[in-house]
């Protein structure tokens, strides 16, 4: 058990098996992709420690860059999609691959998507570390995902609860008292 803030959080799943998950991944990617021209678009800040796991394991040539947006306050999604450090790499017939740690409502990303309309890039793709299939409320193809986990909250990994717990290297999830 652990405590941020006011609530409590319970392992959930351990730092090894998020490491083989992640290494996993990214042979595929490095299949997938072996004679494409790629740039891996991280979004911050969540995706911060899953982008450098998984690029460790990334040995196709590629390009990394970030972006950041923000939608959540405590443990649940505003609604609201905010942009608060924009794309500064030029994408033009790249094969994106847009890097999150998790996947909820699927506004995020929803919102995200048409901003890279006019950057002329050859395709768009979304690997995501964790979604939470029930809690979807929009359209997207998630073509690597780590985890499918239910609908609960999760702080570690990347993932914070107001602004805490994100240096854990393994994910806890919020306890049920
Ligand atoms: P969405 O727009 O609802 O898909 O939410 C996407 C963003 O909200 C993710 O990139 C996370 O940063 C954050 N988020 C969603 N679920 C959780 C959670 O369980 N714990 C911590 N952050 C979360
Ligand atoms: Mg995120």
């Amino acid at each position: 058990m652990i405590t941020l803030h006011d609530k409590s959080f319970e392992l959930f799943i351990p730092a090894q098996d998020i490491q083989n998950c992640v290494q996993h991944l990214a042979q595929k990617i490095n299949a997938d992709f072996e004679s494409k021209q790629v740039v891996f678009l991280s979004i911050l800040n969540g995706a911060f420690m899953f982008t450098a796991d998984l690029l460790k394991h990334i040995t196709i040539p590629c390009e990394i860059s970030f972006v950041k947006l923000a939608s959540y306050q405590g443990t649940k999604s505003t609604g609201e999609v905010k942009t608060l450090m924009g794309l500064d790499t030029d994408l033009l017939n790249k094969h994106v691959i847009i890097i999150e740690d998790i996947v909820d409502t699927g506004k995020t990303l929803h919102a995200f998507l048409p901003c890279l309309k006019p950057t002329g890039a050859a395709a768009v793709h979304i690997c995501t570390f964790l979604t939470k299939p029930t809690a979807l409320q929009y359209p997207l193809t998630l073509k690597y995902v780590g985890i499918e986990i239910e609908d609960r909250f999760v702080v570690g990994y990347g993932m914070d609860y107001d602004g805490l717990g994100r240096q854990l290297d393994a994910l806890y999830v919020l306890a049920n008292n």
